[in-house]
């Protein structure tokens, strides 16, 4: 296998005319078709094949099979999840990175310093001070459980490191909002806590109440507990609400509690003017988590995570095998201290590439634009929903806007309206013409659209309404045709 400059631009060039045409004709295709069952079956069976195919059989298969299946995310009408579309010099920088492939665990070689770089970056955007350290990671997910592990290190009041949480004298706290992410609990789990270590905070306006925070943690000192950390959120997934960080951030400091400000979603908007004194709170935190992969267009993944205490980081995760210590081996080789003794991670990707790349495409004042536009777009969306005779809003926040569909004029039960919802949702996102996902409000099912894209306009918007003004309607006519013909 060669590396022949020709064969190597000639294939490349097939690559880019790949991107290129899948990049610029996403927003005629269907937002979203599921991938035929026969396909399905025959890739997921395939076994590996022994001898090896040419890079132009290789891609036209890509071609065929793959890539016309993404799930949606891209086209200017997907507003499912925290899904965003990658930036074009992103897309460029993961195969330059690949090309380059180091491992960025550590050593005197150009991605360190990128990544060096991009934290910087970080810390001054979020007004964290130079002795801070900072790591990208895959996602938001891992950045709490990375933070997660260094309040657990420095706060559990034990050698945690040494005998694990056997032998702890006192059982511990986690407090969470239930609109805080799922991925904070599971990372208490997988620390050794336990679910039953995570006390709800109850809410006010989506928001978490630093009040009822206060009370609770002196509620469990009293009864012998020992708070670890408060996990608040700078832009939920639900409603995109901003907990109250400063207020948080003084119960945290009165309690002596870690505080972590999960901004994967939200941290993007202290870009903006709007929201950029609200967002400066998150300063005060302990650690911070901000995916780089949602509002930062980078291409999945990268999430990255900010801790306060750069030597608690290290020190909560620092094991330097022989084969890795620099014995006989000058700084010039071995560089600064390595990525790998701040994190779970040995080898790791140049993330910091695409990273870097991504955000010198925008600058800063482009991302705060990128950000602001969608924030004015879902209010835009949020209007019309309030217009609506047929749509009812029940939550908006940052660039999340939550409705359902309700049927005019007529009484529905709860249970109805969200079935017809739900049956609503799914034809929407078969249809092909826009693509939203659901959570629950209230504890009734909500349509939920998390607009983090900058292609998406006004006109995408008023397609996705007539999308479900059209599919809610048939749906309400079936519903009501059912119910009197079962009437006696
Ligand atoms: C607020 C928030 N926190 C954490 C996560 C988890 O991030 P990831 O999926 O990158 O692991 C998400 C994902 O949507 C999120 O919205």
């Amino acid at each position: 296998m060669s590396h022949n400059p020709d064969e190597i631009r000639r294939i490349g060039h097939l690559v880019v005319d790949l991107i290129a045409d899948h990049l610029s004709t996403l927003a005629d295709e269907p937002v979203f078709r599921p991938v035929p069952a026969d396909l399905a079956d025959r890739l997921v069976a395939t076994p590996a094949p022994i001898d090896g195919a040419t890079p132009d059989e290789i891609l036209r298969e890509f071609r065929e099979t793959v890539e016309p299946y993404p799930f949606g995310n891209g086209h200017p009408r997907f507003w499912g999840w925290v899904n965003s579309p990658p930036a074009v010099m992103g897309v460029f920088a993961d195969a330059l990175a690949a090309a380059m492939n180091p491992s960025c665990a550590g050593g005197n070689h150009a991605a360190i310093y990128l990544e060096r770089e991009v934290i910087h970056w970080f810390q001054e955007m979020l007004g964290f001070p130079a002795s801070s350290m900072g790591l990208l990671v895959s996602g938001g997910s891992m950045a709490t459980l990375t933070a997660l592990g260094v309040a657990r290190h420095v706060k559990s009041g034990i050698d945690v490191r040494a005998a694990g949480l056997r032998g702890a004298p006192r059982p511990f706290r986690f407090y969470q909002s239930p609109e805080g992410h799922s991925c904070a609990r599971k990372a208490i789990e997988l620390l050794g806590f336990g679910s039953d270590a995570v006390r709800i905070v109850p809410t006010d306006e989506y928001r978490m109440d630093p009040i009822a925070l206060d009370r609770a943690i002196a509620e469990d000192v009293d009864a012998g507990m020992r708070p670890i950390a408060v996990v608040a959120t700078a832009g939920t997934v639900n409603t995109g609400a901003i907990d109250p960080i400063a207020a948080i951030a003084d119960v945290c400091a009165r309690h002596n509690v870690w505080l972590h400000v999960d901004a994967a979603y939200g941290g993007p908007a202290i870009l903006t003017d709007e929201y950029h004194t609200a967002l400066a709170e998150v300063a005060r935190a302990d650690s911070v988590a901000l995916d780089p992969h949602k509002w930062m267009f980078v291409p999945v993944e990268a999430g990255f995570v900010l801790v306060r205490d750069g030597d608690a980081m290290r020190s909560a995760y620092s094991l330097v095998p022989p084969y890795i210590r620099s014995l006989g081996s000058s700084n010039a080789v071995m560089g600064l201290p390595w990525f790998s003794e701040y994190g779970f991670q040995q080898t790791r990707g140049f993330r910091a590439l695409k990273v870097w790349m991504t955000i010198k495409q925008f600058g800063l004042a482009g991302h705060g634009r990128a950000v602001a536009e969608n924030i004015a777009l879902a209010r835009y969306l949020a209007e019309r929903v309030r217009e609506s005779r047929d749509l009812e809003l029940l939550a908006s926040g940052l660039s999340v806007v939550c409705f359902r569909y309700v049927t005019s004029g007529t009484s529905q039960t709860a249970d109805a309206s969200d079935s017809l919802n739900r049956r609503l949702l799914e034809q929407l996102q078969l249809g092909g013409e826009t693509f939203l996902t659901s959570t629950e409000i209230g504890g009734r099912f909500v349509l939920r659209a998390c607009i983090v894209n900058y292609h998406s306009t006004r006109n995408d918007v008023d397609r996705m309404l007539d999308a479900v003004h059209h599919v809610g309607s048939q749906l309400a006519t079936h519903q009501a045709d059912q119910s009197s013909t079962a009437r006696p």
